[in-house]
């Protein structure tokens, strides 16, 4: 089984979550464009949400789709956000950002009830960190964030498409680094967002409700409880 059907089975079932009249967080890249096909299926045979999305790539596709998305501001708070992700740990400690939308994903998910992670079973790690953490800063100054960055032997590189500096929808550039095994996400957040010119990180830390993985031909649902985690096949 490839990761894209397995991200297909995770982003469809995790379409089951969203009841009639929620309001539904969109979040951003390949894993979530399952999910929005879906719901788009779902809201044509009568299912009534409100959306707001994560990135202008989640909005064309939605709308390409008829599905009608709202300004975060629009709206007090989101019922249920649906996303991808890059890494989770067995501490539901998440990287996202790959898809370089970390920054209104966070938003999102802040003020979301529940956050939902759909993701392909190469996703769950024990330890975060092979996959490359994402950093958004702002532009002024950006060569000095970046030295900041390089002295802490974060191993900074910025993302650049087409040879230019990728920039976001918020009008800000990535770093990605690579800073080996994070044994301890929670300090390495707050490290990192205590960098003057650093804006956010792709560290989700205690963000995640639920997390749907495709395993193989099969969909786990794994639930951060409030005392202990809980493991469930479906
Ligand atoms: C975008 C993200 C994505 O959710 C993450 O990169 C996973 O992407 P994909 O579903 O394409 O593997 O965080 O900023």
């Amino acid at each position: 089984m490839n990761s894209l059907k397995e991200k297909q089975l995770a982003a469809e079932k995790a379409v089951d979550f969203i009841e009639d009249g929620m309001i539904i967080g969109l979040g951003t890249g390949s894993t979530v464009s399952f999910m929005i096909k879906k719901l788009a299926e779902r809201i044509k045979s009568r299912l009534r949400i409100t959306a707001v999305s994560t990135s202008t790539n989640t909005t064309k596709l939605a709308i390409s789709l008829g599905i009608k998305v709202f300004n975060i501001d629009e709206v007090k708070e989101i019922d249920l956000t649906i996303d991808g992700a890059d890494e989770v740990d067995e501490n539901f400690n998440g990287i996202k950002g790959g898809g370089g939308a970390l920054l209104f994903e966070k938003i999102v998910a802040s003020v979301s009830k529940k956050n939902v992670w759909i993701v392909d079973s190469s996703k769950l790690v024990k330890t975060l960190g092979k996959f490359p953490l994402p950093v958004e800063i702002v532009q002024y100054g950006a060569e000095h964030t970046f030295s900041e960055l390089k002295k802490r032997e974060l191993n900074p590189i910025f993302r650049t498409t087409n040879n230019k500096k990728f920039v976001t929808d918020g009008n800000h550039y990535l770093i990605d680094l690579n800073p080996g095994p994070i044994e301890n996400p929670v300090k390495l957040n707050r490290e990192l967002n205590e960098i003057p010119g650093v804006v956010e990180t792709g560290l989700f830390c205690n963000v995640v409700d639920v997390v749907v993985a495709g395993i193989g031909e099969s969909v786990k649902i794994i639930e951060q409880k409030k005392e202990r985690s809980n493991l469930s096949q479906i």
